[in-house]
């Protein structure tokens, strides 16, 4: 049986695919300021500019590739059980090819009803945009299907799950600010090799994390060599 990786990524995932990050210097909330774009109470307020902020997200994404992180992700599916657990709203990871990846704050090229939320639609990549006077087939304005600050996380209890059943877990590209997505680590058994691909440090609250201090691409490159050669274990 194949060991089960459960990887937990974020906004550096994507960063070598062009996609801006949210706290790095020049990241996106430096740029639109969270509680104008990314609460209800902002869209309630302002819902074209909320709306206009997603759109803006998806032009980015469509011009967006995987990036060799991605790729390595994908393709280490011949040796391991992955499970992606991600906290990016792009699809970078699919494009990729992995096939399992749950999204815990929504996904950028969905868009849902704000009168029933089970009605939920893709958008086409030529057309990757909502806006006011867009409604689902019951007559509701339809919304960006991002989990909000503010709003529960309906995923998290399932990937709490897919953590603590976790043989190795790997960290890629999370400042560990966001929870509950931060707290997954504390279900990762004790036992467990825990390692962090991110190019600065990162406070993840346990002292046995191996950091593997670069980039997604390279780092997921050294994380494969790691994983393969027996003699090098836990550092
Ligand atoms: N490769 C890997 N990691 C990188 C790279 C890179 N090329 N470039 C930057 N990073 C790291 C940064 O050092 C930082 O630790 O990615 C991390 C990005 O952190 P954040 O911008 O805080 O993004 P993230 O942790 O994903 O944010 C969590 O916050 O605003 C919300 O909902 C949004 O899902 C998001 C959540």
């Amino acid at each position: 049986m194949k060991k089960k990786l459960v990887i937990l990524t974020g906004a550096g995932m994507s960063a070598e695919s062009g996609i801006s990050t949210f706290r790095d210097s020049g990241g996106l909330w430096d740029k639109y300021p969270v509680e104008d774009v990314a609460t209800p109470e902002a869209f309630h307020r302002n819902p074209a500019l909320v709306l206009e902020f997603y759109n803006i997200r998806r032009r980015e994404l469509i011009r967006a590739k995987p990036n060799e992180g991605h790729a390595g992700i994908a393709d280490m599916e011949k040796d391991f059980d992955v499970q992606v657990i991600t906290q990016n709203i792009d699809n970078l990871h699919e494009q990729a090819g992995s096939t399992k990846v749950l999204h815990l704050h929504g996904e950028l090229m969905k868009v849902r009803s704000t009168g029933d939320e089970s009605l939920i639609y893709e958008l086409p990549a030529d057309k990757p945009e909502i806006n006011m006077g867009d409604k689902c087939e019951k007559g509701y304005q339809l919304r960006p299907h991002i989990v909000w600050f503010g709003e529960a996380v309906p995923m998290i209890t399932e990937a709490a799950e897919l953590a603590g059943k976790a043989d190795i877990f790997v960290i890629i590209g999370t400042s560990m600010n966001v929870y509950p997505a931060a707290g997954l680590l504390d279900y990762v058994k004790k036992n467990v090799p825990v390692y962090l691909i991110d190019p600065k440090d990162v406070n993840t609250g346990r002292y046995d994390v191996f950091h593997i201090k670069k980039g997604a691409s390279e780092g997921v490159k050294e994380l494969r060599q790691r994983l393969g050669d027996p003699t090098i274990g836990r550092v």
